[in-house]
């Protein structure tokens, strides 16, 4: 019995020594693919930003954009660089995330000058509950984005 489980164990150890090599390798490997999969994210984020938002927010979200210069909105939009300054060095990324959503008011006034999002980008990726991911995958891209601009 114990003469046949010999070179089964030895098999083992070698199979541990090997994924543990992997393992060695895998680590080392990603600090680098970490900061390029944040990247990508944040890139990703921008596009959606320049594609939907920086008419009203500008493309550096600072404010001034097509529509402030035709003076086509009643409100001015948010300087988006200054959100975190603005919460003691903190970027509200959940309250970011509900005013782009559409479930937080911006601010006491009645109607919003700033669009519903959550709902567009459902209804632009389908309706289904996996399209409603998908927004929400948007969304999380773009408060990324919104929060690697914020000024110190
Ligand atoms: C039609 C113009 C318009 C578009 C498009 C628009 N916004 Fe806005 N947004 C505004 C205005 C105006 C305000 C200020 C609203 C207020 O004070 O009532 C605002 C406010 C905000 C705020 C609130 C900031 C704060 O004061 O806390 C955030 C965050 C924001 N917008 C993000 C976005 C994002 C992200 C997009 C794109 C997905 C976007 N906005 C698209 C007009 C727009």
């Amino acid at each position: 019995m114990k003469a046949r489980l010999q070179p089964v164990l030895g098999e083992m150890r070698y199979v541990v020594s090997l994924l543990t090599l992997m393992m060695v390798i895998l680590l080392r490997v990603t600090p680098g693919t970490a900061v390029a999969q944040q990247e990508e994210v944040v890139a990703a984020g921008k596009r959606e930003f320049h594609g939907h938002c920086a008419v009203c927010h500008g493309l550096g979200g600072k404010g001034e954009s097509v529509m402030t210069t035709l003076n086509l909105l009643t409100v001015k939009p948010t300087d988006l660089t200054q959100l975190g300054k603005r919460h003691k060095g903190q970027f509200p990324f959940w309250q970011v995330y509900r005013i782009i959503d559409g479930r937080e008011e911006v601010k006491g006034h009645g109607s919003r000058d700033m669009p519903i999002w959550g709902d567009v980008f459902t209804e632009q990726e389908g309706g289904t509950l996996a399209d409603e991911t998908r927004g929400i995958g948007r969304t999380l891209a773009i408060i990324h984005y919104i929060q690697s601009i914020q000024e110190k």
